[in-house]
């Protein structure tokens, strides 16, 4: 299985358009920025699925050779996942309109009601191309497929993981609005979990963790008080449903112990220190055997 993380960083983006933090003051004086969190994954390296789609879909898909078309209409895209119906993991469907057949969008049941009703996504890419929404069954490996039902050579493993319904839809009855997930690729055994969002390091981690060639995991926030202490009015990582990955009960101190072979961190906010390269906490992640995720980062597994 190839893996590509197509953007690194949470909502927002780095730079964010309205913030002034160090970090996105650095990214606009001297760049790199980072796009916002979305994986693409191949096992033939012909047909790709997305991991979340992101509001800068266009130019991660411009930015990869692998993701271009083929022909004069046509993608290598054959579907999507989303771990959540978040704005940032999911506005990026709106920008697949010009597709010339649905695309199929997996995703957990209660993320594809918000997709039909709080946030009426699926109802308004009706009017072009239309999205064929799949619903992930918990805890079961379902083989992810085109369009047409052709497999595409990738298992895939959904877990709920704890979190509250999106902003937009603080009203929704409870149910599972985000989950991890554990991608195999059928012919060479190659696993992936793909955990951008998670508000602890519990059980159902370790269990989308264990063994897996890459860990790919929430980076969100270096700590707790994060956005408060860079002057934001902001509730804190963990009521937002991200495990700080510093600190006492960081995620810092779990990772490791999880039997992943490589653990990388993604959906980074903005704010999070370990973005500066010379920082005591980037040091920290790195003396951890811990990798801070990367545009572009391309994976063999
Ligand atoms: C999150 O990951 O916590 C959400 O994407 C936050 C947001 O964009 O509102
Ligand atoms: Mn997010
Ligand atoms: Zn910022």
């Amino acid at each position: 299985m190839r893996a590509i993380i197509l953007g690194s960083a949470a909502g927002g983006g780095l730079p964010q358009w309205n913030c002034g933090c160090p970090n996105c003051r650095a990214a606009r004086a001297q760049g790199p920025g980072r796009t916002q969190s979305s994986v693409a994954v191949s096992a033939d390296g012909e047909r790709w699925i997305l991991l979340n789609a992101s509001p800068d879909l266009r130019q991660q898909l411009a930015a990869h050779r692998a993701l271009w078309p083929r022909g004069v209409r046509g993608t290598p895209l054959a579907a999507v996942v989303c771990t959540d119906g978040e704005i940032d993991h999911t506005l990026g469907l709106m920008l697949l309109r010009e597709h010339t057949m649905k695309i199929p969008v997996y995703a957990p049941a209660d993320v594809i009601s918000l997709l039909t009703d709080q946030w009426p996504l699926f109802r308004a890419l009706s009017a072009y191309a239309g999205a064929d929404a799949r619903s992930l069954p918990d805890g079961a490996p379902i083989a992810l497929a085109d369009v047409a039902g052709q497999p595409l050579g990738i298992s895939c493993t959904a877990l709920g993981v704890a979190r509250r319904p999106p902003r937009y839809a603080r009203g929704a009855p409870a149910g599972t609005f985000d989950v991890g997930l554990r991608l195999a690729d059928e012919r060479t055994g190659g696993t992936l979990s793909y955990i951008p969002t998670a508000a602890a390091v519990d059980a159902v981690v370790e269990r989308l963790a264990a063994g897996a060639d890459l860990l790919l995991f929430d980076g969100t926030f270096w700590s707790d008080g994060e956005l408060r202490s860079a002057g934001v009015d902001a509730v804190t990582a963990r009521e937002m449903g991200h495990v700080p990955v510093g600190g006492a009960g960081g995620s810092l101190g779990a990772l490791p112990r999880l039997g992943a072979k490589r653990t990388v961190l993604v959906h980074i906010n903005n704010t999070n220190p370990i973005l500066c390269r010379g920082s005591a906490e980037r040091a920290q992640v790195e003396a951890a055997g811990i990798e801070v995720g990367d545009d572009g980062m391309a994976f063999e597994l």
